[in-house]
């Protein structure tokens, strides 16, 4: 059965890429290239023993994304990760984002609707939640107005899937609000390349360790917590790669309650800036440089996952520990720098 991943040379694109094809699925990937490389493609070989098809092009070309269903017409399901992601560039370039990651979408769900069925599966954040108001955050707590350009194509993308969905009744969508995701695959052979100074946390740490940055910088250790500092929901990259597979096998069996249906994908579990430093000192054996900086502009206090929606319903949990989840992530920062 064939499935489209967007953004298959990803982070999660990728993992998600290895997945499917442990499970038996043929998998096509259309990736622009723009945050990732097609050296990917071998790391998902040397894991999977198969190749999938990839096709090079911007999903923004319309014309482009209407010939490439004509030919590939047997298409069972999309799983769309193609989009860009960095909060501070989104608010530099609004534009930019709302095109990528919008116009985009458009594009796809206009070829899904002319198909007699159809199976999607969309990229969704725990982002649109904001400073949810009750802990842990199910998928009944309202959205937020958004904080970022970033934040807000997730809020909207997700409107363009449900309003969709309502008056078509051939097209079954899952959207998968991502807590934070992290780590990389247990080989070692595909994760995590930051183009640039890293934005997110366990990148910062891991490329702190190596030597490649000085300094961590934490942000701010006077929020209202145990050790004063930020908390998350890490969910290692596996664990939210198969939460995609078990989504769309769920639209193909046609288990699905209603044509557009959400879950949030998270451990459940909420850690401090702090304790992710410790976890990840322990199972690195390396003492991390890090100082306690002013918060950054936009951060939210605490958010983590109830994901019973996800557990019941999808009969899926999060396997690995955060101890699990950073060994990961160190072991491929030390591969990719070596
Ligand atoms: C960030 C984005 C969010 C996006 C998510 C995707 C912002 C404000 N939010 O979320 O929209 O969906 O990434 O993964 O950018 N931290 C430090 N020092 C650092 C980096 C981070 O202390 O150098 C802290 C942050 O304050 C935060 C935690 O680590 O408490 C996690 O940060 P990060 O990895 O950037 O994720 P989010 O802020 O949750």
């Amino acid at each position: 059965m064939k499935i489209l991943v967007t953004g298959g040379l990803g982070f999660i694109g990728s993992h998600t890429v290895v997945e499917l094809q442990n499970k038996g699925y043929d998998v096509v990937i259309i990736d622009n290239c723009s945050n990732s490389s097609p050296e990917v493609i071998k790391g998902i070989i040397s894991v999977t023993g198969k190749s999938p098809i990839f096709e090079k092009f911007d999903l923004r070309e319309k014309e482009k994304v209407k010939e490439f269903f004509s030919r590939h017409n047997d298409i069972e399901g999309v799983i769309h990760f193609a989009a860009s992601k960095a909060v501070g560039e989104s608010v530099e370039n609004p534009l930019l984002y709302y095109e990528n990651n919008l116009s985009t979408l458009v594009y796809l769900l206009q070829e899904l609707t002319n198909k007699a069925s159809s199976h999607f599966i969309f990229s969704s954040s725990c982002t649109v939640y904001g400073q949810a108001d009750e802990l842990p955050i199910t998928e009944d707590a309202p959205v937020k107005e958004a904080e970022s350009p970033y934040g807000n194509t997730k809020q909207i993308g997700e409107e363009i899937i449900r309003d969709t969905c309502r008056v078509t009744p051939s097209l079954k969508a899952i959207a998968l609000r991502y807590f934070n995701p992290i780590g990389a695959h247990p080989t070692a052979e595909i994760g995590e390349l930051p183009i640039g100074v890293p934005q997110n946390l366990i990148p910062f740490i891991t490329q702190t360790a190596i030597g490649l940055r000085e300094q961590l910088s934490v942000f701010g250790d006077d929020y209202p917590t145990s050790d004063g500092t930020c908390i998350r929901d890490y969910i290692h990259v596996v664990d939210l790669a198969k939460a995609h597979v078990v989504a769309l096998q769920r639209l193909l069996e046609s288990k699905n309650t209603s044509n557009y249906e959400v879950f949030n994908v998270g451990t459940g579990t909420g850690s401090t800036v702090l304790e992710v430093i410790q976890s990840f000192e322990k199972v690195s054996g390396k003492k991390l440089n890090y100082k306690i900086v002013d918060r950054r502009e936009g951060d939210i206090t605490a958010a983590y996952a109830d994901t019973s929606k996800a557990n019941n319903d999808l009969g899926w949990k999060a396997q690995s520990s955060l101890d699990n989840s950073l060994s990961s992530a160190w072991k491929w920062e030390q591969k990719v720098r070596n």
